[in-house]
Protein backbone atom coordinates (compact mmCIF):
# COMPACT_ATOMS: atom_id res chain seq x y z
CA UNK A 1 0.00 0.00 0.00
CA UNK A 2 1.52 3.82 -1.11
CA UNK A 3 0.20 6.39 1.60
CA UNK A 4 -0.74 9.76 0.46
CA UNK A 5 -2.37 9.41 -3.33
CA UNK A 6 -5.64 10.45 -1.78
CA UNK A 7 -3.93 13.45 0.16
CA UNK A 8 -4.99 16.92 -1.29
CA UNK A 9 -2.22 19.99 -1.14
CA UNK A 10 -2.78 20.15 2.74
CA UNK A 11 -2.37 17.20 3.60
CA UNK A 12 -6.34 16.08 3.96
CA UNK A 13 -7.39 13.01 2.89
CA UNK A 14 -10.36 12.64 0.26
CA UNK A 15 -12.42 9.48 0.26
CA UNK A 16 -15.00 8.99 -2.38
CA UNK A 17 -16.47 5.41 -1.04
CA UNK A 18 -16.50 5.98 2.49
CA UNK A 19 -17.55 8.69 4.69
CA UNK A 20 -14.71 9.04 7.39
CA UNK A 21 -15.85 11.57 10.56
CA UNK A 22 -13.00 11.85 13.37
CA UNK A 23 -14.24 10.38 16.30
CA UNK A 24 -11.48 12.17 18.77
CA UNK A 25 -9.34 14.73 18.73
CA UNK A 26 -5.79 13.34 17.65
CA UNK A 27 -7.04 9.90 16.33
CA UNK A 28 -10.38 7.34 15.87
CA UNK A 29 -12.65 7.88 12.97
CA UNK A 30 -16.43 6.56 12.20
CA UNK A 31 -16.62 5.36 8.92
CA UNK A 32 -19.96 4.88 7.31
CA UNK A 33 -21.23 3.83 3.51
CA UNK A 34 -20.43 -0.05 4.27
CA UNK A 35 -22.39 -3.11 3.49
CA UNK A 36 -20.42 -5.83 5.15
CA UNK A 37 -23.02 -8.25 4.15
CA UNK A 38 -21.69 -7.84 0.58
CA UNK A 39 -18.24 -8.32 -1.19
CA UNK A 40 -16.67 -4.81 -0.72
CA UNK A 41 -15.20 -3.37 -3.41
CA UNK A 42 -11.25 -2.77 -3.90
CA UNK A 43 -11.32 1.00 -4.03
CA UNK A 44 -13.57 0.84 -1.15
CA UNK A 45 -11.16 -1.50 1.05
CA UNK A 46 -8.10 0.35 -0.30
CA UNK A 47 -9.81 3.84 1.03
CA UNK A 48 -10.26 1.61 4.64
CA UNK A 49 -7.06 0.50 4.65
CA UNK A 50 -5.90 4.46 4.29
CA UNK A 51 -8.59 5.44 6.86
CA UNK A 52 -6.89 3.12 9.26
CA UNK A 53 -3.38 4.18 8.75
CA UNK A 54 -4.41 7.73 9.23
CA UNK A 55 -6.73 7.50 12.02
CA UNK A 56 -5.50 4.55 13.52
CA UNK A 57 -8.41 3.06 14.65
CA UNK A 58 -12.31 2.99 12.68
CA UNK A 59 -15.79 2.17 14.25
CA UNK A 60 -18.25 0.75 12.35
CA UNK A 61 -21.64 1.64 13.55
CA UNK A 62 -24.93 -0.93 12.57
CA UNK A 63 -22.22 -3.23 10.94
CA UNK A 64 -25.11 -6.47 10.80
CA UNK A 65 -22.81 -8.96 9.83
CA UNK A 66 -22.41 -12.97 10.23
CA UNK A 67 -19.01 -14.15 11.87
CA UNK A 68 -17.98 -15.46 7.95
CA UNK A 69 -18.64 -11.45 7.07
CA UNK A 70 -16.54 -10.43 9.66
CA UNK A 71 -13.59 -12.85 8.54
CA UNK A 72 -13.98 -12.16 5.16
CA UNK A 73 -13.54 -8.34 5.92
CA UNK A 74 -9.96 -9.32 8.02
CA UNK A 75 -8.97 -11.28 5.16
CA UNK A 76 -9.16 -8.51 2.79
CA UNK A 77 -5.99 -7.26 5.35
CA UNK A 78 -4.13 -10.41 4.93
CA UNK A 79 -3.49 -13.87 6.53
CA UNK A 80 -5.28 -13.89 9.98
CA UNK A 81 -3.24 -15.04 12.70
CA UNK A 82 -3.96 -17.61 15.33
CA UNK A 83 -3.67 -16.69 19.25
CA UNK A 84 -1.93 -19.40 20.99
CA UNK A 85 -3.53 -18.61 24.32
CA UNK A 86 -7.08 -17.03 23.72
CA UNK A 87 -10.29 -18.49 23.75
CA UNK A 88 -10.03 -19.34 19.97
CA UNK A 89 -13.30 -21.03 18.24
CA UNK A 90 -12.69 -24.75 17.52
CA UNK A 91 -14.19 -24.69 13.86
CA UNK A 92 -12.23 -21.26 12.99
CA UNK A 93 -9.44 -20.75 15.31
CA UNK A 94 -8.26 -17.66 13.77
CA UNK A 95 -11.50 -16.31 15.38
CA UNK A 96 -11.39 -15.18 19.32
CA UNK A 97 -14.32 -15.68 21.31
CA UNK A 98 -14.98 -13.27 24.40
CA UNK A 99 -18.06 -14.41 25.90
CA UNK A 100 -17.55 -13.48 29.26
CA UNK A 101 -20.78 -13.83 31.50
CA UNK A 102 -21.13 -14.88 35.06
CA UNK A 103 -19.45 -18.19 34.46
CA UNK A 104 -16.47 -16.51 32.62
CA UNK A 105 -15.05 -13.99 34.05
CA UNK A 106 -12.86 -11.87 31.84
CA UNK A 107 -9.35 -12.37 31.72
CA UNK A 108 -5.94 -10.40 30.70
CA UNK A 109 -7.38 -7.22 28.96
CA UNK A 110 -7.44 -5.18 31.39
CA UNK A 111 -4.18 -4.04 31.10
CA UNK A 112 -2.56 -1.38 28.34
CA UNK A 113 -1.29 -3.53 25.56
CA UNK A 114 -0.88 -3.98 21.98
CA UNK A 115 -2.15 -7.48 20.77
CA UNK A 116 0.81 -9.91 21.33
CA UNK A 117 3.73 -8.13 20.83
CA UNK A 118 5.61 -11.27 22.56
CA UNK A 119 6.12 -12.65 18.86
CA UNK A 120 8.34 -12.26 16.30
CA UNK A 121 5.72 -10.41 14.02
CA UNK A 122 3.07 -9.12 16.66
CA UNK A 123 -0.88 -8.56 14.57
CA UNK A 124 -0.73 -5.26 12.29
CA UNK A 125 -4.17 -5.00 12.85
CA UNK A 126 -7.01 -6.28 15.61
CA UNK A 127 -10.76 -6.34 14.27
CA UNK A 128 -13.45 -6.56 17.20
CA UNK A 129 -16.91 -6.88 16.84
CA UNK A 130 -19.56 -6.08 20.09
CA UNK A 131 -22.54 -9.24 19.63
CA UNK A 132 -23.99 -8.43 23.09
CA UNK A 133 -22.92 -5.68 25.43
CA UNK A 134 -23.83 -5.03 29.20
CA UNK A 135 -26.23 -2.71 30.60
CA UNK A 136 -23.62 0.00 31.28
CA UNK A 137 -19.39 -0.52 31.35
CA UNK A 138 -17.46 -2.90 28.95
CA UNK A 139 -16.23 -0.05 27.22
CA UNK A 140 -12.59 -0.51 25.72
CA UNK A 141 -9.53 2.35 26.02
CA UNK A 142 -7.61 2.81 22.89
CA UNK A 143 -4.20 5.21 23.86
CA UNK A 144 -2.11 6.80 20.36
CA UNK A 145 1.23 5.84 20.80
CA UNK A 146 1.90 7.78 17.95
CA UNK A 147 0.46 11.01 19.98
CA UNK A 148 2.91 9.33 23.36
CA UNK A 149 5.54 10.04 21.57
CA UNK A 150 5.12 13.10 20.00
CA UNK A 151 4.42 14.73 22.72
CA UNK A 152 7.88 13.75 24.62
CA UNK A 153 10.71 16.41 24.51
CA UNK A 154 13.39 15.97 21.70
CA UNK A 155 15.67 15.05 24.53
CA UNK A 156 13.50 11.97 25.48
CA UNK A 157 13.09 11.22 21.55
CA UNK A 158 16.49 11.22 21.29
CA UNK A 159 17.49 8.99 23.92
CA UNK A 160 14.34 6.16 23.73
CA UNK A 161 15.35 6.52 19.76
CA UNK A 162 17.46 3.28 18.77
CA UNK A 163 17.08 1.35 21.81
CA UNK A 164 15.14 -2.10 22.32
CA UNK A 165 13.10 -4.01 24.89
CA UNK A 166 12.54 -7.79 25.22
CA UNK A 167 8.62 -8.82 25.05
CA UNK A 168 7.58 -11.94 26.93
CA UNK A 169 4.12 -13.80 27.00
CA UNK A 170 4.28 -13.88 31.25
CA UNK A 171 0.84 -12.81 31.91
CA UNK A 172 -0.24 -16.43 29.96
CA UNK A 173 2.04 -18.21 31.76
CA UNK A 174 -0.13 -18.60 35.03
CA UNK A 175 -2.76 -20.29 32.54
CA UNK A 176 -0.88 -23.43 33.11
CA UNK A 177 -1.33 -25.89 36.01
CA UNK A 178 1.76 -26.62 37.96
CA UNK A 179 1.90 -30.86 37.15
CA UNK A 180 4.45 -32.45 35.04
CA UNK A 181 2.21 -32.24 32.18
CA UNK A 182 1.43 -29.05 31.69
CA UNK A 183 4.98 -27.64 33.07
CA UNK A 184 6.08 -29.57 29.79
CA UNK A 185 3.48 -28.01 27.50
CA UNK A 186 4.91 -24.37 29.03
CA UNK A 187 8.48 -25.54 27.98
CA UNK A 188 6.90 -25.73 24.50
CA UNK A 189 5.65 -22.85 24.36
CA UNK A 190 8.57 -20.75 25.86
CA UNK A 191 10.63 -22.86 22.63
CA UNK A 192 7.94 -21.89 20.39
CA UNK A 193 7.74 -18.11 21.72
CA UNK A 194 11.14 -16.85 23.06
CA UNK A 195 11.61 -13.43 24.52
CA UNK A 196 11.41 -11.23 21.94
CA UNK A 197 13.34 -7.76 21.18
CA UNK A 198 11.66 -4.93 19.77
CA UNK A 199 12.52 -1.30 18.90
CA UNK A 200 11.14 0.60 21.68
CA UNK A 201 9.98 3.40 18.71
CA UNK A 202 8.48 1.80 15.94
CA UNK A 203 8.72 3.43 12.36
CA UNK A 204 5.18 2.23 11.02
CA UNK A 205 5.62 0.36 7.83
CA UNK A 206 3.18 2.72 5.75
CA UNK A 207 2.79 6.50 7.63
CA UNK A 208 6.61 6.34 8.22
CA UNK A 209 5.41 7.79 12.08
CA UNK A 210 7.19 6.96 15.14
CA UNK A 211 5.38 5.36 18.05
CA UNK A 212 6.22 4.08 21.24
CA UNK A 213 6.46 0.41 21.25
CA UNK A 214 6.55 -0.71 24.98
CA UNK A 215 3.45 -1.90 27.21
CA UNK A 216 3.45 -2.90 30.39
CA UNK A 217 1.57 -6.42 29.60
CA UNK A 218 4.37 -8.04 27.54
CA UNK A 219 7.11 -5.44 27.68
CA UNK A 220 9.86 -7.10 30.65
CA UNK A 221 13.31 -5.48 30.05
CA UNK A 222 15.13 -2.37 27.86
CA UNK A 223 18.06 -4.32 26.14
CA UNK A 224 21.58 -3.01 27.28
CA UNK A 225 20.08 -1.30 30.79
CA UNK A 226 20.37 -2.58 34.55
CA UNK A 227 17.23 -3.69 36.30
CA UNK A 228 16.69 -0.17 37.78
CA UNK A 229 17.11 2.41 34.88
CA UNK A 230 15.14 -0.32 32.86
CA UNK A 231 11.94 -0.27 35.01
CA UNK A 232 11.83 3.05 35.84
CA UNK A 233 12.00 3.99 31.89
CA UNK A 234 9.69 1.43 31.54
CA UNK A 235 7.35 2.82 34.09
CA UNK A 236 7.40 6.68 32.52
CA UNK A 237 7.14 5.08 29.13
CA UNK A 238 3.94 2.86 30.10
CA UNK A 239 2.60 5.75 32.10
CA UNK A 240 2.06 7.30 28.80
CA UNK A 241 -0.88 5.46 27.61
CA UNK A 242 -2.88 6.84 30.67
CA UNK A 243 -2.44 10.38 29.30
CA UNK A 244 -6.17 11.78 28.53
CA UNK A 245 -5.03 13.55 25.67
CA UNK A 246 -3.34 10.37 23.95
CA UNK A 247 -6.87 8.64 24.48
CA UNK A 248 -10.32 7.73 23.05
CA UNK A 249 -13.07 5.64 25.17
CA UNK A 250 -14.74 3.68 23.01
CA UNK A 251 -18.26 2.54 24.28
CA UNK A 252 -19.95 0.04 22.68
CA UNK A 253 -23.41 -1.26 20.93
CA UNK A 254 -24.08 -4.48 19.46
CA UNK A 255 -23.15 -4.43 16.24
CA UNK A 256 -20.38 -2.47 15.87
CA UNK A 257 -16.98 -3.33 14.40
CA UNK A 258 -13.68 -1.71 15.51
CA UNK A 259 -10.69 -2.25 13.63
CA UNK A 260 -7.82 -0.48 15.10
CA UNK A 261 -3.82 -0.65 14.19
CA UNK A 262 -1.34 -2.49 16.34
CA UNK A 263 1.74 -0.53 15.21
CA UNK A 264 0.71 2.82 16.67
CA UNK A 265 -1.99 1.99 19.64
CA UNK A 266 -2.34 0.26 22.83
CA UNK A 267 -5.92 -0.50 24.25
CA UNK A 268 -7.14 -1.05 27.58
CA UNK A 269 -10.80 -3.47 27.91
CA UNK A 270 -12.66 -2.24 31.28
CA UNK A 271 -14.01 -4.84 33.40
CA UNK A 272 -15.74 -3.27 35.35
CA UNK A 273 -19.34 -5.14 33.88
CA UNK A 274 -18.89 -8.30 35.34
CA UNK A 275 -20.89 -10.56 35.89
CA UNK A 276 -23.23 -9.12 33.26
CA UNK A 277 -22.77 -10.69 29.70
CA UNK A 278 -20.42 -9.18 26.69
CA UNK A 279 -20.32 -10.98 23.73
CA UNK A 280 -17.24 -9.72 21.42
CA UNK A 281 -15.78 -11.98 18.63
CA UNK A 282 -12.28 -10.94 17.36
CA UNK A 283 -9.87 -11.42 14.35
CA UNK A 284 -6.28 -10.37 14.36
CA UNK A 285 -4.51 -9.74 11.10
CA UNK A 286 -0.72 -10.77 10.73
CA UNK A 287 2.14 -8.20 10.90
CA UNK A 288 5.34 -7.70 10.25
CA UNK A 289 8.56 -7.34 11.86
CA UNK A 290 8.65 -4.33 13.68
CA UNK A 291 11.03 -1.89 12.96
CA UNK A 292 12.98 1.01 14.21
CA UNK A 293 15.23 3.78 12.95
CA UNK A 294 18.89 2.86 13.56
CA UNK A 295 17.73 0.13 15.83
CA UNK A 296 20.66 0.34 18.11
CA UNK A 297 23.76 -2.43 18.14
CA UNK A 298 24.63 -4.29 20.99
CA UNK A 299 28.24 -2.99 21.24
CA UNK A 300 26.70 0.49 21.65
CA UNK A 301 24.27 -0.45 24.21
CA UNK A 302 27.56 -2.00 25.91
CA UNK A 303 29.47 0.95 25.65
CA UNK A 304 27.42 2.99 28.09
CA UNK A 305 27.68 1.90 31.45
CA UNK A 306 25.20 -1.06 32.48
CA UNK A 307 26.05 -3.09 35.29
CA UNK A 308 23.64 -5.98 34.79
CA UNK A 309 22.87 -5.91 30.91
CA UNK A 310 20.19 -7.79 29.50
CA UNK A 311 22.49 -11.06 27.34
CA UNK A 312 22.81 -10.55 23.75
CA UNK A 313 21.24 -14.21 23.38
CA UNK A 314 17.45 -12.93 23.48
CA UNK A 315 16.15 -13.83 20.08
CA UNK A 316 15.59 -11.60 17.58
CA UNK A 317 13.37 -13.65 15.93
CA UNK A 318 13.69 -17.62 15.05
CA UNK A 319 12.65 -19.72 18.05
CA UNK A 320 15.83 -20.39 20.43
CA UNK A 321 14.80 -21.62 23.69
CA UNK A 322 14.05 -19.16 26.29
CA UNK A 323 16.99 -17.51 27.94
CA UNK A 324 17.72 -16.46 32.17
CA UNK A 325 16.91 -12.43 31.33
CA UNK A 326 18.23 -11.67 34.67
CA UNK A 327 21.79 -12.68 36.53
C1 LIG B 1 -8.58 -7.26 23.54
O1 LIG B 1 -7.66 -6.96 24.28
O2 LIG B 1 -8.41 -7.59 22.38
C2 LIG B 1 -10.00 -7.20 24.05
C3 LIG B 1 -10.58 -5.86 23.89
C4 LIG B 1 -11.99 -5.81 24.41
O3 LIG B 1 -12.53 -6.84 24.82
O4 LIG B 1 -12.54 -4.72 24.43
Amino acid sequence: MTWGHLMDGAGIKTYFKIQVEKAAAYFAAEVSGIDFTQPLGAEAFGEIEQALCEHEILIFRDAEMATEDQIRFGKMFGDLSVHPFSPNSDETPELIVFDNNEDNPPFGTDIWHSDETFRECPPMATCLRALEVPKVGGDTLFASMTAAYEGLSDRMKNFIDGLEAIHDFKPFKQLFGNDVESRKNLQQYELMYPPMRHPVVRVHPVTGKKSLFVNPQFTIQVVGMGEFESRSLLTDLFDLAKVPEYQYRHHWYANTLVIWDNRSLQHYAVHDYWPERRSMERVTIAGDRPQGEGTSDLKELRSRKTPHPVEDSVSHGGHAPKRQLHR
